[in-house]
């Protein structure tokens, strides 16, 4: 036996020893998963799956499970219910555990070595020459997540930022910006003045179809290659638009690996279409080329050229797709992009299904809902951009974040040493948490009140219960960085009565590996909130400071051990955890 045995892994091969056990699919048979009621155990096992290879019953097989496996140092006693074998671990095994491992940032608390496994995340991925909006503030913020739970789980992430630099979108605030452009206003504010053109052309274009029609030609003029004005201006518009973006990446800590826009693929294009071509799916339809995708069970097919030769959104992203499995032999694409976009992936994968690419079944799109406001005329919840007809400038909001939590603290902790950075920490983070808290599908209401409460289930009160851990520790004699040394020499016994906080804590591996499975964040974000009322719970009721001496220092291992593991999730979430506020 280990040292430290992880209960789990142990749990498991003691079932694998009792039922003799040995071939991969009998051991992937042995899966624990969290007794339905707390009062029958820690960990449950349902007997079914190796009941089945065995050709038993499955109350048969677990109660054999429960006769074999003997109480031991970590494993206090099995019982069967029915098909369900379920254990107890120890307290003192279970203390020791996940309190070391936490302090010493062991995996999973701490990142797991390479796993060899390659993950591909486009997000983010805005368009240039417009304002970063909110949608765009969901895929950025769930797609930096997911990649750094990948990465804690020791995968290779790709992160990249697809940008909307190419095309008729593109070509649409070019052609606004040749007509309408200001020099001046744009030198002055050049997101601001771009996004009132844009806004002047979607006016316009309504009744006006020759604007579209102009916007095609320098397009055509732009995808010519020539050196040309299309060309200056793009590159032009593409820098301010970077330098622009850098500013919220900044605030909420997001970077890229790579930042390939759409453009990167503009000399990777025809090889694309050579190889569809080669598929032998590729059919002229009224001058376009297309790919009909009608036995994938999709009506509109796939326009890969444009009859006047040009290529579309649909060219790059296929292009984009042979590009990231030549470079980076992906396991998994993720495409972060809004549920509106289905029928765009949906389309890329059956082209790639049809061309017999093996790559189709390694894309996927990771769709999340709309982040809604509320309209205070109507008190009707709407699509946040729709707000008054204006532009939502993401800086702006996270500026009128930072803002109400700095009133907070002037209220309610006038002292505080470094305000203006703990409300910029705290107001960021306000807004990441409550986009990563519900199951990302679901529409995010963008609710001042609620995101800012410290007592729901919010970024503020995760984070509060950090600081309040960080504020016992002040108070004793232990380091805020303290590690293992702090459970060298502790009776592990002592901890018997915060069972909640370490039973959950054991669960942080399993919620990390369903997070990266599912491509939720909201997982992890539920353990915080878990994790954060199991400690307050605790303190309610059992003094630290103030208990003789061994207990003192079993429960400063165990605050400190539950820091840690907070600050390891917000991280992963983007959110940091000041240690007082
Ligand atoms: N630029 C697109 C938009 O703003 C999102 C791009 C997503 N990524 C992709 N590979 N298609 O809607």
């Amino acid at each position: 036996m280990t040292e430290r045995p992880d209960p789990h892994e142990h749990l498991r091969s003691r079932i694998a020893a009792a039922t003799r056990a040995t071939s991969p699919a009998e051991l992937h048979a042995i899966q624990l998963v969290p007794p339905k009621n707390r009062a029958h155990g820690d960990a449950s096992f349902g007997a079914f799956a190796l009941a089945k290879l065995r050709g038993l019953a499955p109350p048969q097989l677990a109660a054999e499970i429960a006769a074999g496996v003997a109480p031991d140092d970590v494993i206090e006693s099995v019982t069967a219910t029915g098909p369900f074998v379920n254990a107890r671990f120890r307290r003192s095994a279970l203390a020791r555990h996940v309190v070391l491992g936490a302090l010493r940032g062991d995996p999973p608390f701490g990142p797991a070595p390479a796993s060899g496994k390659s993950i591909v995340i486009d997000f983010s991925s805005p368009n240039i020459a417009k304002p970063f909006h909110m949608g765009h503030l969901r895929s950025t913020v769930i797609g930096a997540a997911i990649g750094r739970i990948w990465r804690h789980l020791g995968a290779t992430v790709h992160g990249i930022n697809h940008l909307g630099d190419w095309g008729m979108p593109f070509a649409k605030m070019m052609t606004a910006w040749m007509r309408w452009g200001d020099p001046q206003e744009l030198q002055k504010a050049p997101m601001r003045h771009m996004f009132e053109l844009y806004k002047l052309y979607t006016a316009k274009a309504k009744d006006d179809p020759a604007l579209d029609a102009e916007a095609a030609k320098h397009f055509q003029a732009l995808e010519s290659g020539a050196d040309n004005e299309e060309r200056r201006m793009w590159k032009f518009l593409r820098d301010e638009s970077l330098a622009a973006f850098q500013g919220p990446y900044d605030r909420l800590g997001v970077a890229f690996d790579h930042v390939t826009g759409e453009s990167f693929f503009e000399d990777k294009m025809e090889a694309a279409m050579a190889r569809v071509t080669a598929a032998g799916v590729l059919e002229v339809d009224d001058g376009a080329e297309v790919v009909k995708l009608d036995a994938q069970g999709i009506k509109v097919p796939c326009i890969l050229r444009k009859s006047d030769g040009t290529t579309l959104y649909h060219t790059r992203d296929l292009a984009a797709a042979f590009w990231r499995e030549a470079q980076y032999r992906p396991d998994r694409i993720l495409y972060v992009v809004g549920a509106e976009q289905k029928l765009h992936f949906d389309q890329l994968k059956a082209v790639l299904a049809r061309m017999k690419e093996p790559l189709a079944d390694r894309i996927e799109h990771v769709p999340f809902g709309l982040i809604l406001a509320k309209n205070e005329e109507t008190g009707k919840w709407e699509k946040f951009a729709s707000r008054g007809g204006n532009a939502i400038f993401l800086d702006e909001v996270l500026d009128e974040a930072v803002a109400n939590v700095r009133r907070v603290i002037t209220e309610k902790n006038p002292g505080l040493a470094g305000a203006d950075r703990v409300a910029e920490q705290v107001g960021v983070s306000a807004i990441v948490f409550n986009d990563l808290k519900n199951s990302r599908i679901k529409d995010v209401k963008f609710d001042w009140e609620q995101m800012l409460n410290f007592d729901g289930e919010t970024g503020p009160y995760v984070q509060f219960a950090a600081a309040r851990l960080s504020g016992i520790l002040r108070k004793s004699d232990v380091a805020l960085d303290a590690g293992a040394e702090l459970g060298a020499t502790l009776d592990w016994n002592l901890l018997a009565d915060a069972e909640e906080v370490l039973l959950t804590m054991l669960d942080f591996g399993t919620t990390l590996e369903r997070a990266a499975d599912q491509s939720e964040p909201s997982i992890v974000t539920g353990f915080t909130i878990q994790l954060a009322g199991s400690i307050h719970a605790y303190l309610r009721d059992h003094h630290v400071l103030r208990a003789e001496p061994a207990v003192r220092d079993a429960r400063l291992a165990l605050v400190a051990a539950a820091r840690r593991l907070l600050h390891v999730g917000l991280g992963l979430l983007g959110v940091g955890a000041p240690d007082e506020m």
